[in-house]
Order: C-alpha cells, then sequence, then structure tokens
C-alpha cells in the first residue's frame, strides 16, 4: 500500500512536471551588439513563459564581448544560480564546459542534426554538449552603393582598392561641404571586436590565423606584419582617429547616419541600416571583406553566439526548454528576418522570406561558411587570454606605440608560453 501511493505520488509529480504545472522564473542573459534587437529576441522568451506559465528575468550582458566574459566568468566561479541561460560566444565553449549543463541529456543527434555540424561540433567539448547554437556571424564589408555610382567607382575586393576609393569619395565629399564623411569605419578598441578584425586584416594578407590548429604559433611571418602596417595606416586617413576607441555599434552610429564610405559588420547591422528610418536604406551592400598583399584572399571572421544552461540552474530542464523554443525554425527565421541574424540551421537559407530580406545571405553563403576562426578550439579555456594578448598588441600598432614588427614579435613570445598551458 505504502509503494503503491509513493508510486501514484511519482506519477503525478511527474504529469504535472510534463505540463509545466510548476510555474519557474527562468533568468536569461542577452544583448550586446544590438540591444534593440536582443530586446525583439527577448519577446520570444514572452511568449513561450506565458505559454507554458513561466516567468522570464533578463539581464543585458554588456556590449564588449570581452566585459561578456569577465562578467560570466565571475558568475560560474560564484557558483551562482542567479542566471539559468546564459548566451555565450562561439569562441567560449571551452572556456564555460565546466559551468554548463550537459545538454545532451535533453537534445538528441537527431534534434542537433538540423543545425550547423560545424558549430555543433565547436559546442561539444569532450563529449559534453554545452550549448545550442542561436545564430552565426561572419564579418562583412558594407559599402554605400549611392556614393559609389555617384564617383564611378566599383566595391573593393583588394585592401588597396578599398583604401584608394574610400580617400577619394572622403575628400570629394568634404570638399562638398560634409566635414563628416569618413572613408571606412570598424573596430578598432581593445577587445574581442578587435581580434576579429584582426585575424581578418592577418588572414587576408595570407598571414595565418594567429595560432594554427595543430598549435603552432604563426603570427610573426611577414603577411601578418603587412597586414597590420595597412591597417595602422587607415587611423587618422580614411578612418578618424578615434576608431581605436569603436565597437560595433560606434562603427555603426557613424555608418547608419550616412558619414561612411565602407564599414566593417556583422550582418545585424543590414537590418538596422535597411529599417525604415534609417537614412540610407536601399543606398547599401554587403559584400566579403577584401583580401590583401600577393597571397590575399577576400574573407571574414566567423562569429556567433550559443545558448548554454547554468548547471547551477535551478530548473535547467524548464531552461532547455526555453533553448529548444529559442532556436526553433519559426523564431530562427523570424530572428533572420527581424534583425538579419544568420540562422544556425542550414534549411533557412533557402526560405524565401529569409532570402527576399537578406539577399546577402544568398551571395555571401561561400563567405559564411569558409569564415576564418579564431584559435579559440586550440586553445580552449585559454583563449580568453590568447585573445588579450593578440588585441593588446595590435591595438599597440593601431596607437602607433609599437611597430608592427615588435608587435609580432611579443605576440609569438607570449602565445608561445601560454601555448605551453594548452
Ligand atoms: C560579434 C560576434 C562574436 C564576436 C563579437 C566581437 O558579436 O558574433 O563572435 O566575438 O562580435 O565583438
Amino acid at each position: 500500500m505504502k509503494l503503491s501511493l509513493k508510486l501514484i505520488a511519482t506519477f503525478f509529480v511527474a504529469l504535472m512536471m510534463s505540463f509545466n504545472v510548476f510555474a519557474a522564473k527562468i533568468t536569461i542573459t542577452m544583448g550586446g551588439d544590438d540591444e534593440r534587437a536582443m530586446r525583439e529576441h527577448y519577446r520570444f522568451a514572452l511568449d513561450w513563459a506565458e505559454e507554458n506559465g513561466h516567468e522570464i528575468g533578463y539581464v543585458y550582458r554588456p556590449a564588449s564581448a570581452t566585459d561578456t566574459l569577465n562578467l560570466y566568468q565571475q558568475i560560474c566561479s560564484s557558483g551562482s544560480s542567479d542566471i539559468d541561460i546564459f548566451m555565450i560566444d562561439v569562441i567560449w565553449p571551452g572556456i564555460f564546459a565546466d559551468c554548463a549543463y550537459d545538454l545532451n541529456n535533453i537534445f538528441d543527434d537527431a534534434h542537433k542534426a538540423d543545425f550547423f555540424e560545424g558549430i555543433v561540433g565547436n559546442n561539444t567539448v569532450g563529449g559534453k554538449y554545452v550549448a545550442v547554437p542561436y545564430f552565426t556571424d561572419a564579418g562583412l564589408l558594407y559599402y554605400r552603393t549611392d556614393l559609389l555610382d555617384k564617383y564611378g567607382k566599383s566595391p573593393p575586393s583588394t585592401w588597396s582598392e578599398l583604401a584608394e576609393t574610400a580617400q577619394f569619395i572622403q575628400d570629394k565629399e568634404r570638399a562638398a561641404g560634409n566635414a563628416k564623411m569618413q572613408g571606412f569605419v570598424w573596430q578598432g578598441a581593445a577587445y574581442e571586436g578587435l581580434t576579429c578584425d584582426g585575424i581578418e586584416w592577418v588572414n587576408s594578407f595570407g598571414g595565418g590565423n594567429i595560432i594554427e590548429a595543430d598549435g603552432t604559433v604563426s603570427i610573426n611571418n611577414p603577411n601578418a606584419i603587412a597586414a597590420l602596417k595597412t591597417a595602422a595606416s587607415w587611423v587618422g586617413t580614411i578612418s578618424p582617429e578615434d576608431v581605436v576607441t569603436y565597437k560595433e555599434e560606434d562603427a555603426r552610429g557613424v555608418w547608419q547616419t550616412g558619414n561612411a564610405v565602407f564599414m566593417r559588420n556583422w550582418p545585424y547591422a543590414w537590418s538596422r541600416s535597411q529599417a525604415d528610418d534609417s537614412p540610407i536604406k536601399d543606398k547599401v551592400g554587403a559584400m566579403a571583406l577584401p583580401g590583401g598583399g600577393s597571397d590575399g584572399k577576400m574573407t571574414g571572421a566567423l562569429g556567433g553566439w550559443q545558448l548554454m544552461v547554468n548547471k547551477n540552474s535551478k530548473n535547467p530542464e524548464i531552461a532547455a526548454d526555453l533553448i529548444k523554443h529559442m532556436t526553433s525554425v519559426e523564431v530562427m527565421k523570424t530572428k533572420a528576418i527581424d534583425t538579419s541574424n544568420l540562422p544556425t540551421r542550414p534549411v533557412l537559407y533557402d526560405d524565401p522570406d529569409v532570402k527576399a530580406a537578406n539577399p546577402f545571405f544568398g551571395m555571401l553563403f561561400d563567405t559564411f561558411n569558409n569564415a576564418v576562426a579564431r584559435p579559440s578550439t586550440v586553445s580552449h579555456k585559454y583563449y580568453g587570454q590568447v585573445s588579450n594578448v593578440f588585441f593588446n598588441e595590435v591595438h599597440s600598432v593601431l596607437t602607433g606605440s609599437k611597430s608592427a614588427e615588435d608587435a609580432a614579435a611579443a605576440m609569438e613570445k607570449d602565445l608561445k608560453a601560454l601555448s605551453r598551458k594548452f
């Protein structure tokens, strides 16, 4: 009798859980490059909460990926359960594997098979499924179609063409009275974004990937040095002096007011540029970033964000259910249309509505597929330190406090020392 009562009680609890009868508060942290977009994403979480009788807490992450990393590391090392779901960068699964709830408990191989295999692989650390791919990213070159047409210029396929066109149009527009016109805006502050821009320059010059997949530190080479010198030559010529303090939204701020010929940014900037209230609506093109030098190739850095459940969460299964919703075909499709976030489900690249909202998705599919990855897999939990070395040294070249040769030698020394720990 005792046993059967216990059985009935267990059955009843299981039944209630299957209907999510227990209301839970799930706190999610997202945000960053584009707060407005993330607030739009938040509504999907609210829909889910309403439908399932739960509540949502929302915590904005800082705009800088580097500041976000520091914040999340503090939360994780304190063992806090305050945040249930973290939106984590594509370079962080190795760093946060220990803090993650194993999503293999929830998502089987059939579910994973609908996402890009490479990203699922990236998010699997020592067999643990750390996070579900939320959206992917690739660095792009944006250009003003109206200004290029006005001056009879073509979109550039090399950095020297870009510099020439940027300088030409900047000079002409300033002479015509637009003193604010800039040739090229990008991310030059000392943070993770500069690691992305920097690896693009280096890779586009045939200068490798900073640290190669086999652990070789490759950054101290003539092509990488040439790339860094080229970028430094833009500061104060085709780019404003204070580009060395810019993050994504600073660059977009200049661009979006119509005051830049070219901008390096991520796909989210497309939907913002094309918004109804945008002064540059229908005057924008997007393409792969230029190549440099004789070994060069057009390129773009791989970025993107994943959703991870905190292993200390009080409600990991319910949190995972929210992730399932946030990464569903329906939500991902709406997100791709409204905010130009690249889907992590290949099927959506064939969707006519997604293609209509983002004409560059199809054109740049190869760029997205061949995007250059930062060396996070090889350096796993040391990636944050690797990136710090790289962006600080690159920053010192941009500000003129170090030569490209000295910075490359310093990076080689520091990264070799770090790589002994990998
Ligand atoms: C974007 C990318 C991310 C990258 C960050 C750098 O958000 O998706 O991967 O680390 O920019 O600022």
